[in-house]
């Protein structure tokens, strides 16, 4: 067996920050650039079913100590569109207590275009 692969889009036209959905599956994919790193999800949210990929790509804070807090990891969380739950782009999790996991994708690049690995082939 061998899996399948799908163009997502030449390396410049999916550039840090930004997030193309591809038509793969039931839902949709969503592949994202952050950093110059890419990472793929699946476009539904594992609360109601919402199109999790559409959702605002953003920071959270963090604790830094009793009374303060930071801004961290701008660009590394997606925030579900209907009810605000956040998750961790680059694993798929939520960022908060319980974990719950989003079907993630390997992405892979050659020579310029960027690939998505789905299911596989028989
Ligand atoms: S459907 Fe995503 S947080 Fe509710």
């Amino acid at each position: 067996m061998s899996k399948r692969r799908v163009v997502v889009a030449h390396v410049d036209e999916l550039a840090p920050g930004d997030v193309k959905i591809v038509p793969e599956g039931k839902f949709g994919v969503g592949v994202f650039n952050v950093g110059g790193e890419y990472f793929a999800l699946t476009n539904y949210c594992p609360h109601r079913g919402a199109p999790l990929c559409r959702g605002k790509v953003t920071g959270m804070t963090e604790a830094t100590d009793p009374y303060e807090c930071a801004w961290v990891r701008e660009g590394e969380i997606l925030r579900c569109p209907w009810h605000g739950w956040e998750f961790a782009i680059k694993s798929g999790t939520t960022v908060t207590e319980p974990k719950r996991q989003v079907k993630m994708y390997p992405v892979i690049v050659e020579g310029d275009t960027i690939l998505l690995e789905t299911g596989d082939v028989r």
